[in-house]
């Protein structure tokens, strides 16, 4: 066989793939893991949604290929969406676009884009995708540090300005996972003034926008005039709605942008399974208030977690929106990869190292809350104990 793809084979394998084996030879020795280090929500979507597919899937005509970018239903529902929830005109025809979960599309979105060579800027840390996808387009990449001196926004003033020059895409990740910083309007409106100076697409990947705690409401950059000219906006039914495993997402925003996407997906996938379709369009347009109740029931577990940590001794603040506590080891503890390694094999708690989600992260882990509350604290108990034995 003649060597595979360089850009392929220099890839880091995704962080989560390896962990899942260490931690079937722990299951299979009979530990009970306990798992807060992935972000895939536990509990199920509102049964509304759910007999919404079943009767969809019962109708004979919905099983062939459905329309490429999504159903004019589903579009109509995210315009709705972007409505009522952000007061924000989307026209479902040119500005949105579904997508097989947001993931798929930060992806594409990098091929749609950038030429080998070209410059993207990531926050760093960053959701692993961004990164990938810049590599795999053999681009180049700048890394816009979040710092807890910051609140964890970007400091556009500290982009150098010959790269912010060259620069043709910035992502951009609020609420943002893993820090569970939050971004007010203010911040958006500053990034679209300077996409407007350098002449650079935005890209905001939104999935956390509506798991909010404390009564925060998480704006959308959509809001900020003129975004439409310099931004796109990525969101996903797979947190909101907990509809992870469904793969529907969407993006909104920039009419070359979603033309681009739009035009370079139709090349590679044929669309979404029409009852997801539906289901989704009912997901964004029906009742939200179960939200409410779910987002306090994550509010619990974010406190219990958080009430752990400081009492351990972690530096963490109290995020306001996501799934992710974002935390400082003690100093006794030097390094979190080890940390993470040994709590797991020692305690059977799985945390994830922050260092895979960037250079930025090394002296922290991140804390998923995705798991029951009862399963949460015990293994915050486990984490309490395990430490007080050092
Ligand atoms: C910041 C961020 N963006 C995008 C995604 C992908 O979500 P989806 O399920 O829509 O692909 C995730 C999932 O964890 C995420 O954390």
């Amino acid at each position: 066989m003649k060597q595979p793809s360089k850009t392929v084979a220099n890839l880091k394998p995704y962080f989560f793939a390896g962990l899942k084996s260490v931690i079937s030879d722990l299951q299979e020795k009979g530990v009970d893991v306990i798992r807060l280090d992935m972000g895939s929500p536990d509990l199920p979507p509102a049964s509304f949604i759910i007999d919404k597919l079943i009767e969809s899937a019962k109708n004979p005509k919905k099983h062939g290929y459905s329309p490429a970018g999504g159903s004019p239903g589903f579009l109509n529902a995210v315009s709705t969406y972007y409505k009522r929830r952000f007061d924000v005109d989307i026209d479902p025809k040119t500005e949105a676009l579904a997508l097989i979960g947001s993931k798929e599309g930060l992806f594409n979105l990098n091929h749609t884009f950038l030429d080998p060579g070209d410059w993207v800027l990531l926050p760093d840390p960053y959701y692993p995708v961004y990164l990938a996808g810049a590599q795999l387009a053999d681009a180049n990449y700048h890394f816009m540090p979040l710092v807890k001196e910051n609140g964890f926004l970007v400091d556009f003033d500290a982009i150098p300005e010959d790269i912010a020059t060259k620069a043709k895409l910035m992502w951009l990740n609020y609420p943002n996972n893993p820090t569970g910083a939050v971004a007010d309007l203010a911040f958006f409106e500053r990034a679209v003034a300077f996409a407007r100076k350098f002449d650079i697409l935005i890209a905001h990947d939104a999935p956390y926008s509506d798991l909010s705690f404390d009564g925060f409401e998480a704006p959308s950059i959509m809001e900020v005039e003129g975004a439409k000219d310099v931004a796109v906006e990525f969101n996903s039914l797979s947190k909101t709605y907990n509809m992870a495993g469904w793969r529907i997402g969407m993006a909104v925003g920039n009419k070359e942008a979603i033309r681009l996407l739009a035009n370079y997906k139709s090349q590679i996938d044929s669309s979404i399974f029409m009852p997801i379709l539906d289901a989704g369009q009912a997901a964004l347009t029906a009742d939200q208030s179960w939200l409410v109740e779910r987002n306090k029931i994550y509010e619990k577990r974010r406190d219990v977690v958080y009430n752990g940590l400081k009492d351990c001794g972690f530096e963490v603040d109290l995020p306001k929106a996501a799934l992710y506590l974002w935390a400082k080891l003690p100093p006794k503890f030097g390094d979190p990869v080890k940390f993470c390694a040994d709590l797991l094999n020692d305690t059977g708690v799985s945390m994830t190292p922050g260092v895979v989600y960037g250079p930025s992260g090394k002296d922290y882990i991140r804390i998923s809350i995705v798991i029951p509350t009862d399963r949460i604290e015990e293994a915050i108990g486990r984490l309490q104990a395990w430490i007080a034995a050092q």
